[in-house]
């Protein structure tokens, strides 16, 4: 059985000081929940801080974003080397905000995926359509895009290291989170993609991860959607309260079928 995935989040958000009062409460909050992996993403600033509090717990790391290159002339930017010496896990690559507000193409994700691969961290690769896409019946053909250019140097056996979350840009901090429907015509559809590109036994170990306006009230319906694996959560994942009980949601789910 795939372990449900939930990760926060915490975008642009969080001094040092304000990251480690949240990591901990998290952390204090979710001992004893061991069948779910809970996984936060703090500013890269922070993550040394948050790295010593969850050393020793279940929680993992990730990076929100990483460059291509181990080293170099690339100011501003952090190695995927790097972000695995802070202690991560996990990197997110592709955010539609990171599409959207700094251009970050299908192929610089592409080469983000195959350089995080390489250094161990495992991918959490976004992909998810426009409201003007949605609109115009594309959302089908976008996914497909950016999955095929973002699994382009991802071989087979890399591929059960992958998670991919669906993220509706129009459903990211507006409070509107795609309906269940929705929600589980993506998922059937990024997991048959995956099963065409690098096979179905290969495909069925990576989790399929929504994320998208992800709150307390609306968790226990996400986790009886079909092919929904795990959560990425942004705003609710600020509260230690509200991410935790996205995060219990799950671990309910996971032990009610096992
Ligand atoms: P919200 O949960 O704030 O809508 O953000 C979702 C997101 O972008 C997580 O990566």
């Amino acid at each position: 059985m795939k372990l449900p995935l939930v990760v926060a989040n915490w975008k642009m958000h969080g001094t040092q000081a304000e990251a480690a009062t949240l990591a901990r409460q998290v952390l204090n909050g979710g001992r004893g929940i061991r069948d779910v992996e809970v996984v936060l993403a703090p500013p890269f600033t922070a993550l040394s801080t948050v790295s010593a509090i969850t050393i020793d717990s279940a929680i993992q790391l990730a990076a929100q974003n990483v460059h291509w290159e181990t080293e170099g002339a690339f100011t501003g930017e952090i190695s995927p080397k790097m972000a695995r010496e802070l202690g991560c896990q996990y990197v997110i690559i592709g955010h539609s905000e990171r599409r959207r507000l700094f251009q970050e193409s299908d192929q610089a994700v592409a080469q983000k995926m195959v350089a995080a691969l390489r250094s161990d961290l495992r991918p959490i690769v976004c992909v998810g359509e426009t409201l003007r896409e949605r609109k115009r019946g594309k959302t089908n053909a976008v996914i497909a895009r950016q999955l095929r250019a973002a699994l382009k140097g991802v071989g087979k056996s890399a591929i059960e290291k992958v998670a991919v979350a669906y993220e509706p840009v129009w459903a990211i901090g507006t409070g509107r989170n795609a309906t269940p429907e929705q929600i589980a015509a993506a998922h059937r559809w990024v997991r048959d993609l995956l099963q065409r590109l690098r096979g179905k036994k290969e495909a069925e170990r990576c989790r399929i991860l929504y994320g998208g306006s992800v709150r307390p009230d609306n968790a226990a319906e996400l986790v009886k959607v079909p092919e929904v694996n795990g959560a990425l959560v942004g705003g609710a994942s600020l509260k230690a309260e509200a991410f935790l009980s996205i995060v219990r949601a799950f671990h309910s789910e996971s032990v009610a079928e096992s």
